[in-house]
């Protein structure tokens, strides 16, 4: 386990609704409900973070939901109580899961492969426990290709990195990387927040 990570976020867990739940959650609330509509079968979340994510998920889902934060995952535990279906919640890094290879039909990450340290890396262990042609669908924020939205958040991820996510990440990049077939990539706002739909190969 990446303890420097998890210390980080262990560190944000206390301040992260106050954050985080009432402008973000409220203006992409919508969008993250539509998103987690297309959830079925067996599905991994990474990373439930203190699950904010949750009361947007449709009912009587079967999730795993990992996170590398046993103080944000404490925080989640009454919205996971409150939800009409199961998840069962560990503390894991996305970079050494312990699942054997083929486990989830579906993995669903939000605003996580922003703070995952190797996403790279992260995103090839999402594809070992993804079925054959399983899906990965992310709710991501990420870099710009537009100026001056590019040099304004090359500038803020000097600072936001110290404190948790970087904000200037090429994730659809990187999803390809890999190995995985990218299907769909949404703009949710500008070309910084978006949705990503990939495939796992099929052997
Ligand atoms: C920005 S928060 C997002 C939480 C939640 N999805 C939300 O939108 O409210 C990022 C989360 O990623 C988790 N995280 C960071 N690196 C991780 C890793 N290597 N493995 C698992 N979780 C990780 C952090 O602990 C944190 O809860």
């Amino acid at each position: 386990m990446d303890l420097v990570t998890k210390h980080k976020w262990d560190n944000a867990a206390a301040s992260f609704d106050f954050m985080n739940s009432y402008g973000p959650e409220k203006r992409w609330g919508p969008v993250k409900r539509e998103f987690f509509s297309a959830m079925h079968g067996k599905i991994l979340f990474l990373a439930v973070g203190t699950g904010l994510d949750i009361p947007f998920f449709p009912p009587n889902q079967d999730i795993v939901g990992i996170d590398i934060s046993a103080k944000m995952l404490e925080r989640a535990k009454a919205r996971v109580d409150r939800y009409p279906g199961t998840i069962e919640l560990h503390e894991m890094d996305v970079h050494d899961l312990p699942f054997p290879d083929a486990s989830f039909d579906q993995v669903f990450t939000s605003c996580t492969f922003c703070s995952v340290p190797n996403p790279v890396k992260g995103l090839e262990t999402l594809r070992r426990v993804l079925k054959p042609g399983g899906e990965l669908r992310m709710f991501e924020h990420t870099g710009s290709r537009y100026f001056p939205f590019n040099v304004l958040l090359n500038v803020m991820n000097n600072v936001s990195k110290r404190l948790g996510p970087e904000v200037n990440r090429d994730t659809v990049s990187n999803v390809q990387r890999a190995g995985f077939r990218v299907r769909q990539v949404n703009h949710v706002f500008l070309d910084v927040v978006k949705t990503i739909v990939a495939e796992a190969p099929q052997h």
